[in-house]
């Protein structure tokens, strides 16, 4: 029977006087800004969050972790905490220096001593950690996307804790939950880890998992990222906080976890249970399909739905973790009161509401019964996401220059100005041009910051409130999705493709720039001497040479109301 280790476990930051002397120190040294995923890894490295890793993974950890999810002296450790840079900033920095690393607001966090800089095998890692090198996997999109080519690896001195402005009553250390469990007496204790809001049979089934274990429970949610698309952490902390209420007092506590999650289902769970035993609990649910990423290109699950549980139980011992069964919880109707699923009363009436249900009436404002969850929870719910006909929406036209994209988006804008509701601004490839990005010409840097510009405004239209209609050529895949998963934070995202040919085009030439392009005057130019990938996955495509302007945006209008974006 394993009970809580309430010992502090080693951190990596040094005393408040010397951090002082080195902070004025880290001043001179070559410093790295670190991205939010960095960040977060930092902040549980130095607060043993992540112990025993002492720094950003060497070569020969990253290989071991990779191959065989052990440190390179056999320790169990299933996720690569590696800290990647930019080409340009690796070509100055060799093993045997110091360098700063500072949040994004300049604060200089810690020191890393690089002992080692290596280019990694990103298509091999993908394989390795996630079982597949396919950008359908968040984590993978975002090691081939987002993450720097160059991995530094070496140990961290920590200067300070990164500063949250958020719920910081609510935030813990490992040694500040091992003091507190300390503190109550509880010996035994169950942590459940979440990404998403709790409704009743959370409540029910996190509640049941810890009196069968005869422990007391932590609700230990994420709140440093999670999978694009989540409901945004504020929501999910004031969701969780009324539903605490609910459990017997002093038998039950939260706190939130500064986590970049990868979605890495079973390597990912065993990776949270080494967390959760570094923050002193002594069990951890583990559910069907934990940390799953959703599907692959094939439309296929990435992994099987017990996949995470049977790797988790092979590794107990190691983890020093007991599992917990997560049950799944249905309501039923004739007892009013919860039952596993595997224990239901012959002949009764089951309700239950799916994951996809919910959202669907979240989206179109229909009823969500007290059965499901507490009236508090869903009126917050219902306050971040409002029914979709009310929330702000992106359509983002892509297509050849000379494909149409701007006369249907031009179209479009003035029949929903004319349904009236909400603001509509047009952000047309030209417009853009001139002033947001006038610097900038058609090399695949600019195109691609061309296009994170108007991401970036259309994302703040969006969560506004707004409709934002763009109309650039985004030829890149990689940048239309990065653009996408902005969006997406804060309300729809409709890819429209105005999949006119190369060759019709061409016939067209209005602006005479492919005649110009084939001479050789215009270099760079979409379709002829740079390439447009075309999406695969738009919402709709719509076709310019048999369909007229006016039908084509009548499409795109129909394709808005049956997405539930506006009434008809
Ligand atoms: S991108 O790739 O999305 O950043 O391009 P975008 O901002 O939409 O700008 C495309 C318009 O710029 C003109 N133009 C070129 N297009 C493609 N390739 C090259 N090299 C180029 N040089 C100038 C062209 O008029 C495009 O306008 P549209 O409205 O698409 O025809």
């Amino acid at each position: 029977m394993s009970f809580t280790n309430f010992a502090p476990i080693p951190e990596l930051y040094v005393s408040h006087e010397s951090s002082l002397k080195l902070k004025t120190e880290a001043g001179n040294l070559p410093s790295w800004d670190l991205t939010q995923r960095q960040t977060c890894d930092l902040e549980l490295l130095m607060n043993g969050g992540f112990n025993p890793l002492k720094g950003f993974m060497s070569e020969a950890d990253y290989d071991g972790v990779v191959k065989s999810m052990r440190l390179a002296d056999g320790t169990l450790w299933p996720m690569p905490i590696t800290l990647d840079v930019s080409q340009a900033f690796a070509d100055k920095i060799e093993p045997g220096q110091d360098i700063a690393l500072r949040d994004q607001e300049g604060v200089i966090l810690a020191i890393l001593s690089v002992t080692d800089k290596w280019v990694p095998n990103k298509s091999q890692e993908a394989l390795g950690v996630f079982g597949a090198d396919d950008l359908a996997h968040p984590a993978v999109n975002y090691l081939h996307n987002v993450a720097g080519p160059v991995y530094l690896g070496g140990p961290i001195t920590g200067i300070q804790q990164p500063v949250h402005y958020d719920f910081k009553g609510r935030r813990d250390t490992p040694n500040e939950l091992r003091a507190f469990f300390r503190k109550m007496g509880w010996r035994r204790v169950v942590a459940f880890q979440t990404r998403n809001p709790l409704h009743r049979a959370h409540q029910e089934l996190t509640f049941r998992a810890a009196r069968e274990a005869q422990a007391n429970l932590l609700i230990h949610p994420v709140v440093g990222m999670t999978k694009p698309g989540d409901v945004d952490h504020f929501t999910r902390v004031r969701c969780y906080e009324a539903v605490l209420d609910q459990y017997p007092a002093s038998t039950t506590t939260m706190s939130l976890l500064n986590l970049a999650m990868r979605m890495g289902g079973p390597r990912e769970a065993v990776w949270h249970g080494l967390i959760r035993k570094n923050h002193g609990c002594t069990h951890f649910i583990v559910g069907r399909d934990h940390a799953g990423p959703g599907k692959n290109s094939a439309g296929k699950d990435f992994y099987g739905p017990y996949d995470a549980q049977e790797l988790f139980k092979k590794h107990e011992a190691e983890i020093g973790l007991e599992m917990v069964d997560f049950k799944h919880m249905v309501y039923v109707q004739e007892k009013a009161q919860y039952y596993p699923s595997n224990e239901i009363p012959e002949g009764s009436t089951v309700l239950d509401i799916s994951g996809t249900e919910l959202r669907r009436r979240l989206r179109e404002g229909i009823e969500i019964p007290e059965w499901f969850s507490f009236p508090q929870v869903v009126t917050e719910l219902r306050r971040t996401s409002p029914a979709r006909n009310k929330q702000g929406f992106t359509v983002f036209f892509t297509g050849l220059s000379g494909s149409g994209k701007s006369t249907i988006a031009n179209a479009l804008m003035v029949k929903l100005m004319e349904m009236g509701g909400r603001p509509v601004t047009l952000l047309d490839g030209d417009v853009v041009r001139k002033n947001l990005s006038s610097e900038l010409g058609f090399s695949k840097e600019h195109r691609d910051l061309n296009i994170r510009r108007i991401g970036y405004v259309a994302s703040e239209i969006t969560k506004n409130g707004g409709i934002a209609i763009c109309a650039p050529i985004a030829p890149y895949t990689a940048t239309r999705r990065a653009v996408r998963e902005d969006i997406e934070a804060f309300g729809a995202f409709v890819e429209v493709h105005v999949a006119t040919s190369i060759e019709e085009c061409e016939r067209r030439d209005r602006k005479g720039l492919y005649k110009l392009a084939r001479e050789g005057k215009i270099k760079e130019f979409t379709g002829i001497s740079d390439p447009y990938e075309a999406p695969t996955n738009a919402e709709l495509v719509v076709d310019t040479e048999n369909v007229d302007v006016d039908h084509c945006a009548h499409q795109v209008i129909l394709k808005l109301e049956s997405m539930g974006l506006i009434r008809g």
